[in-house]
């Protein structure tokens, strides 16, 4: 199938008009990945949505090509955004590619350098602030009222519109709902989107709806301990957030589907990252484990009944972290030339014993 992006693939379900431009860098559309090992392991039927596929990697694409093609629509000329790297990287592709400019605010020397790459590459103007996250959006929220600008953080309600398509895409391909969707939460934007993705499908086709399982970072938990996190601290540094945007409507989704919202620490979510990378050969941001680190912890803890179909959401690629991934591996040395006979001839005898 030719797939022609997410906006004209899902128009019905989203605020399309004869207007709104035809914008796609050709996302959506990404892998649902059965986990064999984890499974078998755990004693769940457990797939993850592999959402660092999309065009700048992360799932941020879903939701940014909906902003930006509606704010071409509105007329305006600028797009702005607080980020913590990824919607800054999903906002200047989208820009580059719909003619506008793009500004982000990133909380400087704490966005993974993937991230800074792809934002100077796709040309955006970067405003890198001593403050973090939460202080980055506060700025940006004045701005964007501006006439002409349009932000595209997720409190811009098109962000969300876009982001719900990741629950049709998942139902088609599991060719059922799921009983558990699991996913990290930063601004709480996605674990919203989604929600309302399933609700709306739920109710033209009658279909159950999952289960919510939301995973915050121990040091950046403000919706598990119910307080806002001055100082947010986390190795996931895409969720490094202390005051999320979306946090009512993230309580109401965690509520109406009976769900749960829990921490892992930095510990847990580093041993998921790498568990995934080396069991099951996919290579996920930190952040986007740490719905992988609360899996386990639910299925260690006994509350993830036996047998359930578990979908975690991947929100991000691997490879926009390099240095995480180098840090977490420093122990393991590279083969230097002396050893490389010994190493061969190991090597054959372990072959042939
Ligand atoms: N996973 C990744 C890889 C992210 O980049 C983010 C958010 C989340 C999870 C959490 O999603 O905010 O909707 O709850 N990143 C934003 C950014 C904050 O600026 O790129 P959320």
């Amino acid at each position: 199938m030719n797939w022609p992006g997410l906006i004209e693939q899902y128009k019905e379900w989203l605020p399309v008009t004869e207007d709104t431009p035809s914008l796609t860098l050709q996302e959506g559309n990404t892998p649902l990945v059965h986990l064999g090992k984890l499974s078998e392991k755990w004693g769940i039927d457990l797939h993850v949505k592999l959402e660092g596929a999309n065009p700048t990697g992360s799932f941020k694409d879903r939701g940014m090509v909906m902003a930006v093609a509606k704010a071409k629509e509105e007329g305006k000329s600028i797009l702005i955004c607080a980020s913590t790297g990824n919607t800054s990287a999903s906002a200047a592709a989208y820009g580059a590619r719909a003619g506008m400019r793009t500004i982000v605010v990133i909380p400087e020397g704490r966005i993974a350098l993937g991230k800074l790459a792809q934002a100077k590459m796709y040309g955006a103007e970067i405003l890198a602030i001593k403050g973090n996250f939460d202080e980055a959006l506060e700025m940006v929220r004045e701005v964007g009222q501006e006439d002409g600008i349009a932000l595209v953080n997720s409190v811009n309600p098109y962000r969300l519109e876009g982001q719900k398509t990741i629950a049709f895409e998942i139902i088609d391909q599991l060719n059922k709902v799921p009983d558990v969707l699991a996913l990290p939460v930063g601004n709480a934007g996605n674990i919203s989107a989604s929600w309302k993705g399933f609700s709306e499908y739920a109710l033209k086709n009658n279909t159950k709806r999952p289960s919510l399982l939301g995973v915050q970072a121990a040091g950046a938990a403000p919706i598990v301990n119910n307080r806002i996190v001055e100082n947010p601290e986390t190795i996931a540094t895409a969720i490094r957030i202390g005051n999320p945007a979306s946090w009512k409507l993230a309580l109401k989704a965690l509520e109406e589907s009976n769900g749960t919202i829990l921490a892992a620490t930095d510990e847990e979510i580093l041993e998921a990252y790498q568990l995934l990378a080396s069991t099951e050969g996919i290579f996920a941001e930190p952040a986007s484990c740490a719905s992988i680190a609360g899996i386990k912890k639910q299925v260690e803890s006994g509350k993830l009944k036996k047998g359930s179909t578990v979908v975690a959401i991947l929100t991000g690629n691997g490879l926009k972290d390099p240095e995480t991934a180098i840090s977490v591996n420093e122990h393991k040395a590279f083969l230097v030339p002396e050893d490389m006979e010994s190493f061969w001839e190991d090597l054959k005898k372990g072959v042939k014993a």
